[in-house]
């Protein structure tokens, strides 16, 4: 009789063996497709995360790359009216024998803002060869006060009249 019972435990504990075998199976293969979602889940806004602030990064220098966009052309106009007006006319149009016509000049449609600022902190005197007028661009309009960050948004203003 105890070798029966003995048996039948072990049947049992088999049994219980196998159970516990098979209830393991479902468990680790359950796990891992669980894990499996989350993983890919974050993956996913992770990499639309970074290429649209790639996507911003690289916007963001196209914009600055443009001659348009470095200066405050409201704030220039302002500064252009007290400074460069004299010369150059209210509406930057020129005024004849003092200062030339901005809205049309190939001079500042082939420069860039930065070269554009070099010439304004510099002028052209008539012992210039690049002077047609004869009569003298002073270093920043004659305004030695004007910060580059002032010819900036001037340029941004010149930018805007121009045809
Ligand atoms: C005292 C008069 C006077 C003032 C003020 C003046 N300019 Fe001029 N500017 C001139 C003259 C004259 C020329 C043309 C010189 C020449 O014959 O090349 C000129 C030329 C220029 C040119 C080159 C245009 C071209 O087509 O070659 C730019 C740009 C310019 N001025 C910007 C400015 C700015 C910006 C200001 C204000 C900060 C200013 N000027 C103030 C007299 C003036």
């Amino acid at each position: 009789m105890r070798k029966y019972l003995l048996m039948v435990i072990g049947l049992l504990l088999t049994a219980v063996l196998f159970a516990a075998c098979g209830g393991d199976d479902p468990t680790p293969t359950s796990a891992p497709a669980t894990v499996a979602p989350p993983t890919l889940i974050p993956t996913t806004p992770v990499t639309s995360t970074v290429s649209t602030s790639t996507t911003a990064a690289s916007t963001t220098p196209t914009l600055s790359a443009q001659p348009t966009s470095q200066g405050d052309a409201t704030q220039g106009q302002i500064l252009f009216m007290a400074s460069c007006s004299a010369c150059h006319g209210p509406n930057a149009e020129g005024v004849k024998g003092l200062g030339k016509d901005m809205t049309t000049s190939q001079f500042i449609a082939s420069k860039s803002d930065p070269e554009l600022l070099d010439f304004i902190k510099q002028g052209r005197p008539v012992t210039d060869p690049l002077n047609t007028t004869g009569v003298p661009m002073p270093a920043k309009g004659g305004n030695p006060s004007l910060t580059d960050e002032q010819l900036l948004d001037i340029i941004a203003y010149i930018r805007t009249v121009h045809k």
